[in-house]
């Protein structure tokens, strides 16, 4: 019989707390005031930081007062940057209870909390009563949520009408057939990996019109294997600061993440979709 999956199988996610002992090594301790625009250079758990949060802001134009809902927060980076950058009221939805009680924290120490609500909840158990938003935003988190058809609908019927979404997520790659899929999925914790066509199919179903639909998957091999070069640097100090065993999980996560993208057992979309009517 096959173990369930745990979310906290995947290395990533191992030590929610790890970025409040980064910060306090840049210098600012424990529960003093902080600046999003500097939390926002450790706090974003995709690819290319805010560089694509500022992406999202410009293409789907967000703007002061527009309701923002953002999927899978992490540690609330890209929601706190929204709000930051725009003055939108964003809620920041998260699985994990570790990650949403840094996340409001770190949110609360911005000065930023009159603006971005975090809730920890499973995206699909969530309820918003009456509750429409302007935008729907989610990096690198939709893979893994179970029931692909039942939360793209979900993300159709919380929008108002003519509201835009931004997403940049996982898919299966060109060799997906051939991978490990139990360890995939083990690794990524990888619940609703599709193919590019099925993905976007799926958008179209339930009544989004595909603006644009950008294959990342090349970018993200180079973004990837620059970045495990660059941790393997960091190991003296990095172990100095959160041990041996911290540093084995991150270079594991790093490591399997180029060769997923390298053996195309996955690749990576970003995609700007606006809802009909
Ligand atoms: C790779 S992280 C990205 C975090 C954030 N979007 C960022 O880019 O910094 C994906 C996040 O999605 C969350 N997540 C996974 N499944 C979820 C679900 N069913 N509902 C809400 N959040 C979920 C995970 O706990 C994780 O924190």
């Amino acid at each position: 019989m096959t173990k369930d999956l745990s979310i906290k199988d995947m290395k990533l996610y191992a030590k929610a707390a790890s970025i409040i002992a980064d910060l306090s090594d840049l210098g600012f301790a424990q529960g003093s005031p902080l600046d999003f625009n500097e939390v926002c250079k450790i706090d974003q758990l995709h690819y290319h930081g805010v560089a694509s949060v500022q992406l999202a802001i410009d293409a789907l134009a967000i703007e002061k007062n527009a309701n923002v809902l953002e999927i899978g927060a992490g540690w609330g980076g890209p929601s706190r940057f929204i709000a930051g950058k725009t003055n939108a009221q964003v809620t920041a939805l998260e699985l994990q209870q570790d990650f949403n009680k840094v996340a409001k924290i770190l949110t609360a120490r911005c000065g930023l909390d009159t603006l971005v609500t975090h809730r920890q909840i499973d995206f699909l158990q969530a309820e918003f009563k009456n509750l429409k938003f302007d935008h729907i935003v989610s990096w690198l988190a939709l893979f893994h949520i179970p029931k692909r058809e039942l939360f793209t609908k979900k993300i159709y019927e919380l929008l108002s009408p003519g509201g835009t979404i931004f997403i940049e997520d996982l898919m299966q790659g060109s060799a997906y057939k051939r991978a490990d899929v139990q360890l995939l999925n083990k690794e990524l914790f990888a619940n609703s990996l599709v193919a590019e066509n099925n993905y976007l199919q799926g958008l179209r179903a339930v009544g989004f019109e595909i603006t644009s639909a950008e294959n990342m998957t090349s970018d993200w091999l180079t973004f990837t294997s620059q970045r495990l070069n660059l941790f393997l640097r960091t190991r003296e100090k990095f172990t100095k600061l959160h041990g041996e065993e911290a540093f084995q999980d991150k270079k594991h996560f790093y490591s399997k993440m180029v060769e997923f993208f390298s053996d195309s057992s996955i690749s990576g979309i970003r995609i700007i979709a606006k809802k009909l009517g």
